[in-house]
């Protein structure tokens, strides 16, 4: 009976297929953004207004009434959006390419990826419809406000932040995304087990993010013993193996800002935190 009772269910990958379009935004969200530009808070990206190709903003045309979601604070029914899926969010996904191809290789996770920056939505788009992908939503905006008034609690099954802008000068410190009250607005949104996943190139950042989750005793370290050794062959390693960090996990595609990273020479560190 378990059989036909599951043969009955649409999978999740069909549901994902019937699920309404992420919003009902026929236009892109130019005057949104804009407007949380301006909202009196430190930010941490840098509003730039990139040129995009033609390329680009066919697919923005093509894809985003069905892919797209503005963050203009209205509050998301994920389970709709993904058909049920087991949500991640990424933060910051650039130009798209290491979103597209963790979704393309992992299609019952669905992503919600939130960044700020318009040519990476037509590019990520493109990527999408280049591999068929159904499974990723892409938010326009700034991801504290998706955060802080569109999600309910317990809703990610994990959150993902790749070589976000590192601020190296002191006095835009305060500009960097993980630190405690960013924390504190993520950990209520993170079903348990929920697997944290960050990656920078920056030394200081990482030993910042190190210590801001370590602080947290709703988090767990799956590597304290610190048996990462970053991008590099340990001999390459100025600091060898450095406890707190993991492994860089094999499913993780090398991003374009960590190219870059590593073109300078760069330590690549990965941290991977699970919520208790
Ligand atoms: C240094 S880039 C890294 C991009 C990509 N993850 C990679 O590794 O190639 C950081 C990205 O984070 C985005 N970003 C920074 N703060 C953000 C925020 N609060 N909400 C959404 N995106 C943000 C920036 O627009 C930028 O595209």
């Amino acid at each position: 009976m378990t059989a036909t009772a599951s043969s009955t269910q649409p999978s999740p990958s069909a549901r994902l297929s019937a699920a309404p379009a992420a919003y009902p935004a026929p236009m892109y969200p130019h005057k949104a953004t804009e407007a949380q530009h301006s909202e009196r808070r430190i930010r941490s990206f840098q509003p730039r207004r990139g040129r995009m190709t033609n390329a680009q903003a066919g697919a923005l045309d093509r894809g985003w009434e069905r892919f797209g979601l503005a963050i203009d604070g209205t509050p998301l029914d994920l389970p709709s959006l993904f058909g049920g899926l087991p949500v991640t969010l990424e933060i910051g996904f650039g130009m798209g390419e290491t979103t597209a191809a963790m979704a393309a290789a992992d299609p019952m996770t669905g992503i919600l990826a939130a960044d700020v920056h318009t040519p990476g939505h037509g590019n990520l788009l493109q990527l999408l419809e280049r591999d068929g992908s159904e499974n990723v939503r892409l938010a326009a905006g700034d991801a504290v406000i998706l955060l802080r008034d569109m999600l309910p609690d317990a809703v990610l099954a994990g959150l993902r932040v790749f070589f976000a802008d590192p601020w190296p000068k002191p006095k835009h410190h305060k500009r960097r995304l993980i630190q405690p009250h960013f924390l504190d607005l993520v950990l209520p949104r993170l079903a348990p087990g929920a697997l944290v996943h960050c990656a920078t190139d920056w030394e200081p950042y990482a030993e910042q993010m190190l210590d801001v989750l370590s602080a947290s005793p709703e988090l767990e370290n799956l590597h304290p013993e610190g048996d990462g050794t970053g991008w590099l062959e340990p001999a390459d390693h100025p600091a060898g193996s450095v406890p707190g960090y993991a492994p860089r996990p094999d499913w993780r595609p090398v991003t374009k800002f960590e190219r870059a990273g590593m073109a300078k020479g760069h330590v690549v560190h990965d941290l991977l935190f699970r919520r208790r």
